[in-house]
């Protein structure tokens, strides 16, 4: 009786001992590669800073890159695998067709990455989240630590990309709801959205907005219609804010003006719960900075796979 209940004890206790290393197991880290290959960040940090030195834009891509792969079934670069029999691929979805770009980057950081650790280990989820905040700092924006140990997905979904990743012509509420569904709240909905102080937006994003809606600058409007007519030029571009290739506080300052460039960023402060800090943000650009650092770090733990869950890949592009 005694010795069954000393081994019910000692097994409950190896019991624990696996579950907490299990669990322990799911944390990232931002120490994960410094045993294995301490070089792989400096050398994602070098090829994005050249891709950006070439195209500032390039920049606001990948950073957008990690969004639409962390609300796709989390941040498991699920977006970057290209379509065959088996895959349907989320780049051919609405909200990345013809829009959402960076995966040549992606792939020469891949090759220098495993170049330099001798071996494939560094994951392509943990690789997209590096050039996110690489690119952000490029462009003169806040750092943080990236939280690292992501593993890679074998699958994708274009429905998915269809239904969870948020649409221009959502108002507050229904923002505030797509950002719930992914364990975000209010305040990050809004530092988030401050990635839009970078990067580019094709015409048919943002048409109805010049062309209909009342809480809209005049003047502001009339300059947009100028390379965004009523009809034709759907894939004109126009910058997302003031300064397109700075990351810096001009995104929230266009906000209070009625300048913001899509249904969905004007939304932010239309009279809502969220007008208060799109002001705050706007007289105090290190505010908005940390926030966003914090928020991406949330952000880039939405969904993830760990331990033995998932695979590295070899080619960011197909499951090995
Ligand atoms: C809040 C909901 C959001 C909506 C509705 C939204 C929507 C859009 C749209 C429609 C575009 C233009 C795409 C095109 O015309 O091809 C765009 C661009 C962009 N978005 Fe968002 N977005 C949201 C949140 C975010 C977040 C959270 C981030 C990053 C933290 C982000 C980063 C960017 C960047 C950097 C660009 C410019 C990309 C480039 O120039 O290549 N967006 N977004
Ligand atoms: C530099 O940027 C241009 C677009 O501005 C692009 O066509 C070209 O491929 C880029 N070159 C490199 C080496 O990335
Ligand atoms: C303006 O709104 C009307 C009514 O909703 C719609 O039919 C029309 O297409 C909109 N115009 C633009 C340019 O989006």
């Amino acid at each position: 009786m005694v010795s069954r209940t000393i081994f019910c004890l000692s097994a409950f206790l190896v019991l624990s001992v696996l579950a907490t290393s299990a669990s322990s197991e799911e944390e990232l880290s931002p120490y994960y590669y410094n045993q294995v290959c301490p070089q792989a960040l400096p050398a994602i940090k070098r090829v994005v800073e050249a891709a950006v030195y070439n195209e500032s834009r390039m920049g606001a891509s990948l950073l957008r890159l990690h969004f639409h792969d962390c609300f796709v079934n989390g941040c498991d670069a699920s977006i970057l695998l290209d379509p065959t029999s088996t895959i349907d691929s989320e780049k051919n979805a609405l909200p990345n067709s013809n829009s959402i770009r960076g995966f040549e980057v992606i792939d020469q950081v891949k090759l220098e990455v495993d170049k330099v650790c001798g071996l494939s280990v560094v994951s392509c989820a943990d690789i997209v989240a590096v050039a996110a905040r690489d690119s952000v700092v490029a462009l003169g924006g806040p750092t943080w630590e990236v939280q690292l140990g992501r593993k890679d997905s074998t699958t994708a979904s274009r429905d998915k990309a269809n239904s969870d990743l948020p649409s221009p012509f959502m108002d507050l509420p229904a923002l505030i709801n797509n950002f719930k569904t992914q364990g975000l709240d209010e305040r990050d909905l809004v530092a988030l959205s401050g990635g839009h102080t970078i990067g580019l937006a094709q015409c048919f994003t943002f048409r109805n907005r010049i062309y209909n809606e009342t809480n809209i600058d005049p003047e502001f409007g009339d300059q947009r219609k100028s390379s965004c007519p009523l009809s034709g030029g759907d894939s004109n571009r126009s910058p997302l804010d003031p300064t397109p290739a700075h990351f810096d506080g001009a995104y929230f300052d266009s906000l209070v003006k009625k300048r913001g460039l899509l249904s969905s960023d004007q939304a932010l402060f239309n009279g809502g719960s969220t007008d208060g800090l799109v002001q705050a943000y706007s007289s105090d650009a290190k505010a908005f900075g940390a926030d966003f650092a914090e928020s991406m770090v949330k952000m880039g733990n939405i969904k993830i796979l760990t331990g033995e869950q998932g695979q590295v890949r070899l080619n960011c592009r197909k499951p090995n």
